[in-house]
C-alpha cells in the first residue's frame, strides 16, 4: 500500500499492492487506516454516463468519501481554493480519499468506467456547496486554511 498525499490532510491517493490472483480471478484489496476512520455509512456506484461527461461540480461541508475506478479511467480535478490537482483513476488498484471542503469534478474517459464511492454519512443536500463563490467565501472563513 502506498499513499501519496494530492493536498495535504485533504486528498489522498492510495495504491494497492495487494492482488489476489489465480484461475479463479482477481482479487483487489485496499485497506488502509484512511478507510477505516471513515466508517462509511453510503456505498453508492456511478456508471453508464457517456465518454466526456463531467460530474461534480460541487464540495461537502462535512462528508468524507473514497473513490474508486472499478473499470475504464475517470479523471478527478480537485481544488481547495488555493491549490488544483488532477489525478487519474484507471485502475480498481488506486482509491482517492476525498475530505471536506474540496471541490471536485469528475470526468468520464470511457463510456464503460464504473465509479464506486464510500461516503461516511447518508445523502444529505444540505451538506452540498453547489456555487463555486459560496466554495470560496466559504473557504475565506475557515480558521485553519493552508
Ligand atoms: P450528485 O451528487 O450531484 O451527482 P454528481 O456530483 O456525480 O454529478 O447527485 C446527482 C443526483 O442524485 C442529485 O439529485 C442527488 C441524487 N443523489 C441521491 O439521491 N443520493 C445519493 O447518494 C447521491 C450520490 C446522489
Amino acid at each position: 500500500m502506498t499513499r501519496t498525499d494530492i493536498i495535504p490532510r485533504l486528498v489522498t491517493l492510495i495504491s494497492s499492492s495487494k492482488v489476489i490472483l489465480n484461475e479463479l480471478g482477481n482479487i483487489t484489496v485496499i485497506e488502509d487506516e484512511i478507510i477505516l476512520g471513515l466508517s462509511p455509512r453510503r456505498l453508492y456506484f456511478i456508471n453508464n454516463v457517456p465518454k466526456g461527461t463531467i460530474r461534480g461540480h460541487h464540495a461537502h461541508k462535512e462528508l468524507h468519501q473514497l473513490l474508486v475506478c472499478i473499470n475504464g479511467s475517470i479523471t478527478i480535478d480537485v481544488d481547495d481554493g488555493i491549490n488544483m490537482k488532477s489525478v487519474t483513476l484507471d485502475s480498481n488498484k488506486k482509491a482517492l480519499y476525498i475530505g471536506p471542503n474540496i471541490w471536485h469534478t469528475m470526468k468520464w474517459n470511457d463510456d464503460l468506467a464504473y465509479l464506486v464511492v464510500l461516503a461516511s454519512e447518508v445523502y444529505d443536500e444540505k451538506d452540498y456547496i453547489r456555487n463555486y463563490e459560496d466554495f470560496l467565501n466559504g473557504k475565506k472563513n475557515e480558521d485553519d486554511s493552508f
